[in-house]
């Protein structure tokens, strides 16, 4: 069993490099396979998910080749499988990506269910309701999801939830798809706009990603490409936080601050001081850190991702902050970790009240997700004394090499192995 143990009580200082976005690199790699040849994908992050991809793809048939630093060569000419096995897509929520480009690809696909996870209900009734509306028919038995085609024609899509994983699945099945599909209610992502982008240059067809309408006019054949993932938002919100958390200053560089516009306004609200630049921002501390209310929702708004790391800083701001999560039932999970480093934290279904008390101690705690991970190690950096956070492989899923990292900007970090029988159980936990 690997943990972190941090030594809190230091300044972050320094620079800091984002690696590429997990939520659309997990889009992109299963992307590849609508290709009719070889694909370079550059700018992909180093993270469990990422290679999860990777190996479904070579268990398919594709050629995978690592060509450099956090650049890939994949070839899907010789793909002779449709099939994402149990075995594999429970490791990664990100998995039903494979159900939309195989069907885009061969009118067939076969994909395990994706785990259960711990942000509460996660159903799939929305990429199933875009399947059927470009003319696949689906069944679920034992476990997996199957579907098939004789054709896929476009169709008028209307999703009833804002939903990124249903519009991108939608994208995938649907650009060779024949004819013109409209996806009304799309979800508006920086990583639903990286997808289409990627799709167009390989000859797709796609217009008003970033948009609520997406229009996607169905190509016969797609090319081979190269093409560099956009930085993690996500990653970028979380070392901008880590920075502010510790009254550090660091520069925060390979970001588009526009992806970020919601975090940084949310975060000079609460007193940290943020410069922008091109392609980098600024983040450091002054004055008081002040309460503020968090409501998170879709894009543009301040991203349910984020919501677990802002929680943390309010708990060591002045007075009370009302945090609201308008997307997942169950994001509160870590509140009962943050206490147990003193945070004054009381839940209400999806409201929280957190009483800044300006202070967070060490203490041992678990990640329970991917982002509430992220939180504790920002609470460890900002408290006082020692932090021991298990169960770290949440955070090898979409950070990459986050203690390397930190490490670079001062943080006292390390990541030990502890024989332990849990390890293989850890492994056997679903994806977020
Ligand atoms: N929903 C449905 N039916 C569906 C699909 C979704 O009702 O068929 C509901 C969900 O229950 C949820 C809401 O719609 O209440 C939004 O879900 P969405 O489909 O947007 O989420 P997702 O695609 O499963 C992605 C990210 C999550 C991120 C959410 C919201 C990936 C691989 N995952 O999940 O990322 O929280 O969008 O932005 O892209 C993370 O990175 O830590 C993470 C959990």
């Amino acid at each position: 069993m690997d943990k972190f143990i941090i030594k809190g009580g230091r300044r972050l200082s320094g620079e800091v490099t984002i690696s590429g976005a997990k939520n659309a690199a997990v889009a992109i790699l299963p992307a590849v396979i609508l290709s009719d040849e070889p694909c370079v994908i550059e700018n992909v992050p180093s993270i469990s998910d990422v290679n999860i991809s990777l190996r479904i793809l070579k268990e398919m048939g594709a050629e995978v080749e690592n060509i450099g630093k956090d650049t890939y060569r994949i070839d899907p000419t010789h793909i002779d499988k449709c099939c994402v096995p149990y075995e594999t897509a429970r490791k990664m929520r990100a998995s039903y990506y494979f159900l939309g480009a195989l069907l885009g690809k061969f009118n067939k696909a076969r994909v395990s269910m994706p785990g259960g996870c711990p942000l509460g209900d996660r159903p799939i009734d929305q990429h199933l309701k875009a399947f059927s509306a470009l003319g696949a028919n689906y069944s679920l038995t034992q476990g997996m999801i199957d579907l098939t085609a004789d054709k896929l024609s476009g169709s008028q899509i209307f999703f009833d939830v804002v939903t990124v994983g249903a519009t991108m699945n939608a994208m995938l099945a649907a650009v060779k798809a024949e004819g013109l599909t409209i996806i009304e209610n799309a979800a508006k992502e920086p990583h639903i706009v990286d997808l289409a982008n990627f799709l167009n240059s390989m000859g797709a067809n796609i217009m008003g990603a970033g948009t609520d309408v997406i229009k996607i006019r169905g190509v016969e054949h797609l090319h081979g490409t190269t093409y560099a993932v956009i930085p993690d938002q996500i990653e970028a919100g979380t070392f901008m936080i880590a920075a502010a958390a510790t009254k550090g200053d660091v520069l925060i560089k390979n970001i588009i601050p526009k992806h970020l516009e919601s975090i940084t306004k949310k975060l000079e609200k609460i007193g940290v001081s943020i410069e922008q630049y091109d392609d980098s921002l600024r983040v450091w501390v002054e004055g008081p850190l002040v309460k503020a209310n968090v409501k998170t929702t879709p894009h543009p708004g301040f991203p349910t991702d984020m919501q677990p790391q802002i929680a943390t800083l309010l708990t060591l701001a002045e007075g009370t902050s009302i945090i609201t999560e308008g997307v997942w039932e169950q994001r509160f999970r870590y509140v009962d970790e943050l206490r147990r480093m003193g945070a004054d934290i009381t839940v209400n279904g999806k409201v929280a009240l957190v009483e800044g008390t300006g202070k967070l101690f060490g203490a041992p705690v678990k990640a329970c997700d991917l982002r509430a991970g992220a939180a504790l190690i920002i609470a460890g950096l900002a408290a006082q004394g020692i932090t021991e956070i298990e169960d770290i492989f949440h955070i090898e899923r979409g950070y990459d090499c986050m203690e390397g990292k930190l490490r670079e900007l001062g943080a006292d970090i390390e990541k030990v192995s502890v024989p332990d029988k849990a390890s293989a159980k850890s492994d056997k936990k679903e994806a977020v």
